[in-house]
């Protein structure tokens, strides 16, 4: 059941703490404070090529994945959504791997995309909720994510634990690359680790987020704006705006809205910046400048630090924890989710059950 909340939504995003830990606890050894790996068919040092794939939320958790393992195991990688990658016919090396994610395991346009690179001598390794599911049953290596059942058609905890595994396999990576000693694995996981506990004090920013969400709620057009390893959380956040609400959203990476979108910009569309002030923060801040005097109203998930630099700039500030800037995606995921939740409830839409949506898409 609910467990007393109003939407299984709801009691879905109270369970990103417990989803984060669970998955951190598959997958770290609390002695050594090393990432554990299954084992692996293929040696990662020799790895040509990662080719990332999902659908939806599922891609933009590969979308940071991407960012990761290109800073940290300096690995080439290649992403798209499943229905393009699978028809795309991309060069690929054989050796590479193919890194699947999917909540449900049977994502139609993901399988067939996890059966094509594997005709394209593809390592498959997935990134699952459900493990025993079809595209389980069809992996070389399956990396659990360890949510528990997610009944809300629109992802939450799924989303922020397929970013826990992918860190973790950053770092598993990195260290098997040479990249990183002992000291330093240890460092990235002590910040993983910490992530739960500063997970749950974003539930304490109930009523900013619901001041950003009473702005949004008017709106009929809202930009979501995000640089580095934040821009996919931004198009998380519009795609689940988009998906419960009906209000039309759209993310940028903040340094391209002056190569066109700008010109939406006036008061009656919001701006949704994820803006930690560790990441891009003064070009990002710059970027809201323009925005902002263009009389764009802009709302502001950002740290204490951020907030101060932010205060005449934004309108609604939302101050997040600091936290250390590799686990930044895992943390802001949340109140972007929040809010799409809270702009659900002001409208009065079927937030567990969203029109013309399913929890599963098993057609092409
Ligand atoms: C977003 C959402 C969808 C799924 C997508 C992939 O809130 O729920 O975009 O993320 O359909 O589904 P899975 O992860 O089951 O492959």
């Amino acid at each position: 059941g609910k467990d007393g909340y109003r939407h299984y939504m709801e009691k879905e995003l109270h369970e990103h703490p417990v989803a984060i830990g669970q998955t951190l606890q598959r997958m770290i050894d609390p002695a050594t404070r090393r990432v554990v790996l299954p084992e692996l068919p293929f040696d990662p040092e020799s790895l040509p090529r990662v080719s990332i794939t999902a659908c939806g939320s599922a891609f933009f958790a590969g979308f940071v994945g991407r960012y990761w393992l290109e800073a940290l195991a300096r690995l080439p990688v290649d992403i798209d959504v499943a229905s393009e990658m699978r028809y795309r016919n991309p060069p690929l090396t054989p050796g590479g791997v193919g890194l699947l994610i999917s909540q449900s395991g049977e994502t139609a346009d993901t399988l067939g995309t996890l059966r094509s690179l594997r005709a394209a001598g593809q390592h498959i390794m997935s990134v699952l909720n459900v493990e025993h599911s079809t595209m389980g049953r069809e992996s070389d290596v399956v990396l659990g994510m360890v949510a528990g059942p997610e009944i809300s058609v629109a992802s939450t905890k799924a989303f922020t634990a397929q970013l826990t595994v992918l860190a973790a396999l950053s770092v598993a990576f990195a260290r098997a690359r040479g990249l990183i000693d002992a000291a330093g694995e240890q460092a990235l996981v002590a910040s993983l680790l910490d992530v739960p506990s500063r997970a749950t004090e974003v539930f304490a920013q109930g009523d900013a987020i619901r001041a950003m969400a009473a702005i949004v709620a008017e709106a009929r057009d809202v930009l979501y704006l995000g640089r580095g390893i934040c821009y996919p959380i931004a198009q998380e956040g519009a795609l689940k705006l988009k998906e419960i609400t009906y209000i039309h959203a759209e993310a940028y990476a903040a340094g391209e809205m002056k190569h066109g979108p700008i010109s939406l910009i006036d008061r009656s569309v919001p701006i949704v910046a994820i803006c930690p002030s560790t990441i891009l923060f003064d070009k990002t801040v710059s970027n809201l400048q323009e925005a902002r005097a263009r009389g764009g109203r802009i709302l502001a998930f950002t740290d204490a630090i951020g907030a101060e630099r932010l205060r005449g700039i934004a309108e609604v500030i939302v101050v997040m924890p600091d936290v250390d800037p590799f686990v930044a995606p895992i943390l802001y995921a949340i109140p972007v989710q929040v809010l799409a939740y809270e702009v659900a409830l002001l409208k009065g839409t079927d937030v567990d059950q969203p029109r013309n949506l399913a929890k599963s898409v098993t057609v092409e």
